[in-house]
């Protein structure tokens, strides 16, 4: 994409190395091979039941079904690696004097592609943890067949450190979101539906505060209208191109 392709506010934000923050859903994992979640055919609620798999109450129901799920989602995501998008968000954090990632993905492939700082609202399924609740944490990249681990501190069952339908988000990880939101006068929202709150409400917050919000999505959202531009495209293609605007 041309220079001349991307809106003057965007530029010009980029431009003063103006304080950024970048909020990302599942969209920006999508050139990794890694389903979205509302697509129609392709999303993974269109193909399984969220009541089944992210639930508490599924996984008190059948510990088994729900963690093979989270299996499988580790291995697509070990196979995908991090494409274009998470490496340009990485990209944007190094040029400019302050940008924070906010992603609402559990996949962890900002890290993988470079990003230092991450502030995840949903959690991470590289990460489990107890889920009697006795505080034990801990990452596992371990993908191989069998039933759920058992907590090595109270002998629970250990679940997915990711925020399940019906369940608060990391009050820390929202604040933190908050905050970038407030401080931001230009935010960058890429591949996310906008339909999940309390993410879904950030670009609000940062719209009252005066930010310049832009989307990059390549289908309109509910946030579409109410924003200064939306980028129809691919996050790889667009993120790639908004990073090489930055200052080095
Ligand atoms: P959705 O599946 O709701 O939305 C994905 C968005 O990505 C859609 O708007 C697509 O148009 C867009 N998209 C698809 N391909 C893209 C590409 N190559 N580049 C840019 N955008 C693209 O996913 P989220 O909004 O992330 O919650 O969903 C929010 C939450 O709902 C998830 O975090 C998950 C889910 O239930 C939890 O797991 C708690």
């Amino acid at each position: 994409m041309s220079q001349t392709a991307l809106p003057r506010i965007l530029l010009d934000a980029l431009a003063r190395d103006a304080a950024t923050a970048i909020l990302t859903g599942a969209g920006v994992s999508a050139e990794s091979g890694i389903p979205t979640f509302r697509e129609a055919q392709t999303g993974l609620w269109a193909r399984f039941s969220p009541q089944d798999l992210a639930t508490p109450e599924a996984y008190a129901r059948d510990p088994q079904r729900v963690w093979d799920w989270y299996r499988w989602r580790r291995k697509l995501i070990a196979n995908g690696g991090p494409n274009d998008a998470h490496r340009a968000c990485a990209e944007l954090q190094s040029r400019l004097s302050e940008c924070r990632i906010i992603t609402e993905n559990v996949d962890g492939l900002h890290q993988a592609g470079g990003a230092g700082d991450v502030v995840e609202l949903h959690g991470n399924l590289w990460r489990q943890r107890c889920a009697a609740g006795c505080g034990h944490l801990e990452t596992s990249e371990d993908f191989a067949d069998g039933p759920p681990p058992t907590c090595p501190t109270c002998g629970a069952a250990l679940r997915p450190d990711v925020v399940w339908f019906g369940e608060a988000l990391p009050e820390q990880a929202l604040t933190a979101a908050l905050a970038a939101m407030e401080r931001a006068e230009l935010v960058l929202v890429a591949g996310t539906s906008s339909m999940v709150y309390p993410a879904a409400g950030l670009p609000e917050a940062a719209l009252q505060h005066g930010a310049s919000v832009v989307e990059i999505n390549p289908e309109p959202t509910p946030l579409s209208d109410r924003i200064h531009a939306s980028l129809r495209g691919g996050a790889g293609t667009l993120l790639a191109a908004i990073a090489e605007q930055a200052p080095r």
